[in-house]
């Protein structure tokens, strides 16, 4: 099928790459003429594995443009995967949305589209998009533009995308399912042929990343579009208080002298609750959980309700952070003049994504009260320098220089090659090792043995 996906951040970049390693011919937009450079060169431009193998892969059926004239005439669906940053308000902000849909109807030339909304947006955000569509078509139509085909359709769609950062390849061919939501059954049909090679997994797997042993056939909801749109919220605000329901958990457990970490492991292996997304810690961070949370009670107030479940979650996840650093507080008493490492800035491995990172928080706090921080990732610190230049002063370059000298060491997210860490090496480095697990990924015991002070964010 012919395919054309607006936006080449980190989810427009995966489905496109993806339906054209499927075989379908995708045309991607960016108005970003460097980056439709850099990927027409095989070049990725964001941190994300097996990325730039896959564009290889992919690469016959796969163009770059900066001109929608270029990309959505013929095309049988059109993906808009736009960003929707937040507004001062915390409300996402839908402008880049209006005017790519704004675009897409000067472009529209076939005889029938479907137009998908695939970044995250406000629930009735698909209606929106169906009127500026209309309203953009009909302009069209009326003014010197008009095509005069009177045979040009279109049907908008949504196709929430459940990818997570740094899995993003393999969450996109060997999804848990895939959810589909219009209110016309022609666009649902078209969908689910552009999709059949991941429903019943017939395609052959790209040569890094084989199909999983358990991969089966993959569920498809199909589904009306205030649904579709409704799921992404929901499982996003239910994963993120899952989190937090483990972090509150555990500020009980360091009460009662309970080790959460086990708690957490015996709870999980209940089926109907599930090991995963049970991790303790400074909580969640990244471009998602935060602002999809606040969209979520956003969107009910506007119909009178309130949310208090997800409103929870939210206070438990920031109490973390601030947990954090009275642990430390806690252990070294005085935080002026003390030196305090961090390891880890991006808000999980395997990315350098820094957006709404616990480590900028707890940095910025730590600095608050006199502390003299060490920072230190091993991907996210080029990004860091222009995203965060007020805390670029404090970067390292080296583990060695984060525990030359050092009252303590957070490890803020756990990156392999911290896991992997030879911590005998780098105790003798530190003024007094204290070493605050913010993962309770480490081996407490064996951290001990070594001769560290080893305290975790509970317990
Ligand atoms: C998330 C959703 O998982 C994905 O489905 C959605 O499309 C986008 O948002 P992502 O933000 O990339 O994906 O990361 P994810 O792996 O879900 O982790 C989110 C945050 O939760 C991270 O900061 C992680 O460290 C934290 N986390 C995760 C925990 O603190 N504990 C856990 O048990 C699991």
């Amino acid at each position: 099928m012919k395919v054309c996906v607006v936006g080449t951040g980190y989810v427009g970049l995966t489905t496109g790459v993806s339906l054209a390693f499927l075989g379908h011919e995708v045309t991607c937009v960016d108005l970003d003429q460097a980056k439709v450079d850099m990927l027409a060169a095989g070049r990725c431009p964001i941190y994300e594995p097996g990325m730039e193998d896959l564009l290889a892969e992919a690469a016959p059926n796969l163009t770059f443009t900066t001109s929608y004239a270029d990309a959505v005439p013929g095309a049988d669906v059109v993906f808009v995967a736009v960003q929707t940053p937040s507004a001062a308000d915390g409300s996402p902000d839908l402008r880049y949305l209006r005017s790519a849909a704004e675009s897409v109807a000067q472009a529209l030339d076939h005889d029938f589209t479907v137009v998908v909304n695939k970044s995250t947006v406000p629930i009735g955000s698909g209606n929106w998009v169906d009127a500026i569509l209309r309203d953009s078509f009909q302009q069209r139509e009326n003014g010197s533009e008009g095509t005069g085909r009177n045979d040009t359709e279109f049907a908008v769609a949504s196709n929430p995308e459940f990818l997570r950062e740094g899995n993003a390849i393999a969450d996109t061919l060997y999804p848990d399912r895939i959810v589909i939501g219009s209110d016309n059954p022609r666009s649902l049909e078209v969908l689910n042929r552009l999709y059949r090679p991941i429903i019943n997994q017939t395609f052959t797997p790209p040569t890094f990343l084989p199909r999983p042993e358990d991969a089966n056939a993959v569920p498809l909801v199909s589904t009306d579009l205030a649904s579709a749109e409704l799921i992404k919220y929901a499982a996003n605000a239910f994963l993120a208080l899952k989190i937090s329901y483990a972090n509150e958990i555990g500020q009980l457990a360091a009460k009662v002298g309970a080790d959460i970490t086990e708690v957490a492991r015996g709870m999980g292996l209940d089926q109907r609750i599930g090991s995963r997304f049970l991790q303790p810690g400074v909580g969640w961070g990244g471009s998602c959980f935060g602002k999809d949370t606040k969209a979520l009670i956003a969107t009910a107030a506007e119909y009178n309700l309130e949310m208090p479940i997800v409103k929870a979650a939210r206070d438990v996840n920031q109490r973390q952070r601030a947990i954090a650093v009275e642990r430390l507080q806690d252990e070294l008493r005085i935080l002026k003049g003390r030196k305090i490492g961090l390891l880890g800035l991006a808000f999980k491995p395997n990315t350098d994504d820094l957006r709404d990172a616990p480590a900028l928080d707890i940095a910025n706090s730590l600095i608050a009260r006199g502390a003299r921080v060490k920072l230190h990732d091993p991907v996210a610190t080029e990004r860091f320098r222009i995203e965060q230049p007020e805390l670029a002063p404090y970067l390292s370059q080296t583990i060695d220089e984060v525990f030359a000298d050092c009252d303590a060491v957070v490890l803020v997210t756990e990156w392999g090659q911290y896991l992997e860490l030879d911590w005998s090496k780098f105790i003798g480095l530190m003024r007094t090792p204290i070493i605050l697990d913010g993962r309770h990924v480490l081996d407490a015991e064996r951290m001990r043995r070594i001769g560290y002070k080893y305290i975790a964010v509970a317990g």
